[in-house]
């Protein structure tokens, strides 16, 4: 068995007690995680002392802001195996996968330069998603189909709760996108994506994937995995609210038209037209959230001091205690895979009988927080034949006595409503 890591201590949040005293028990990092006190307080020395607006004033304070808005870039792009002209600053992954959807829109409406023709989209062409997505990586796509005449399908997820690869004639010579997780919000399963990619390439199709379960649970390398685009959101993986990553291979962001216009994204703007910077800045408009990239510097560089495959090892464990604890009560249902492998501590399930907000309450009363509803996964949950499911999703600064708790917590639950 791999050394459990324990890390719990660098983050002042978790010494808090909640509901009359008792100690928390954090299991909803799937929605957001807890950030360590070096985030914290990288954040809070930039405000103290670095604050100014990026690539705009000639003062001391404005270079040294744009400094650290550019190293944060630079660590990112080494975190995730990208060169640093490929990491756009976005506000939340939701962002980016809608800078990439507004982009194929903005191409089809003919906006950027001759070649951002290789994005337009005709009536039949069409956009593949899949059943597993979170709806950040499915309404955009949604809406694009919509207003192009693009046709949307999608891969199928199964029984297991994994997408289904056997599934893949749905990419055909007509699909220009394919849009996918990289590891599902509710079941955990991790794609396989060397067969998306590959399928994709040959028709032809650009690839979009959604990082945002995976960047902080496994180590990632964009570049190694061949995906066209990625996103992922800083506040999932220890860094702050407000701050997100758009990847794009480098020749691809040349092409893209803006998604977001206005001030720091242009050249030379007259009366009647603009012309727009090369990327990255191309895509951040307006002034950007210096602090909170700041923040997300200090996040990579704790994440890469624990190193992503202990972290990874460390989580793997976790999903074993949990997937076991659950398994030892009857009825309960796991929506999702039940075994560890190519699956991340994130176990949506349905207790028979017992409305999720239920499960969440009686496990809140003990000073366990879960999150309880769709997840912002629809058709997933439906796919399994329930609306909704409670959901239990470590993170680096849980340990086995937090499972524990959990599973003594949710044998209350059972024994409740029995
Ligand atoms: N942030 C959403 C979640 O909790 C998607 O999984």
């Amino acid at each position: 068995m791999t050394k459990l890591l324990n890390v719990a201590g660098d983050f002042p949040l978790l010494d808090r007690t909640v509901r009359g005293g008792k100690p928390l028990v954090y299991l909803d990092t799937g929605a957001t995680s807890q950030k360590p006190a070096a985030v914290l307080e990288a954040e809070r020395t930039f405000n103290l002392r670095h604050n100014a607006a990026v690539h705009r004033g000639a003062h001391q304070i404005a270079e040294e802001a744009t400094e650290a808005y550019e190293a944060a870039r630079d660590a990112v792009a080494q975190f995730v195996g990208a060169d640093f002209g490929e990491i756009v600053w976005t506000k939340n992954a939701t962002e980016g996968l809608n800078l990439v959807a507004y982009g194929f829109l903005n191409a089809t409406l003919g906006r950027g330069g001759g070649d951002a023709a290789r994005f337009r989209l005709a009536a039949g062409d069409e956009i593949v998603v899949t059943e597993l997505e979170h709806h950040a990586n499915l309404v955009p796509w949604q809406e694009l189909a919509a207003k192009t005449g693009a046709v949307l399908r999608w891969i199928p997820v199964t029984a297991e709760g994994r997408l289904d690869l056997e599934k893949l004639d749905v990419i055909t010579e007509r699909t220009r996108v394919v849009a996918f997780t990289h590891a599902s919000n509710v079941t955990g399963a991790i794609t396989d994506v060397a067969p998306i990619v590959t399928r994709a390439r040959e028709v032809g199709a650009y690839t979009v994937l959604d990082a945002c379960q995976s960047a902080a649970h496994l180590p990632v390398n964009f570049g190694e995995l061949g995906v066209d685009f990625a996103a992922f959101s800083g506040h999932k993986m220890l860094a702050p609210t407000g701050v997100g990553v758009l990847y794009g291979r480098r020749e691809l962001l040349e092409a893209l038209p803006p998604f977001l216009t206005g001030g720091s994204m242009v050249e030379i703007v007259t009366m009647e037209s603009t012309t727009f910077m090369p990327p990255p800045q191309r895509f951040e408009a307006g002034t950007q959230m210096v602090a909170q990239t700041v923040g997300m510097h200090a996040a990579v560089d704790y994440l890469n001091g624990l190193g992503m495959a202990n972290l990874a090892a460390h989580e793997d464990q976790l999903a074993k205690l949990l997937l076991e604890g659950i398994a030892e009560l009857p009825g309960v249902q796991v929506l999702g895979p039940t075994e560890t492998t190519d699956r991340l501590a994130v176990v949506a399930f349905d207790v028979p009988g017992v409305h999720p907000h239920d499960v969440g309450q009686v496990l809140d009363d003990q000073g366990i927080a879960v999150r309880v509803g769709h997840h912002c996964a629809q058709p997933v949950h439906r796919a399994f034949g329930v609306h909704a499911s409670a959901r239990a999703s470590a993170g680096v600064y849980s340990g086995p006595e937090d499972i524990e708790a959990f599973i003594k917590g949710l044998h209350q639950v059972v024994k409740f409503f029995d």
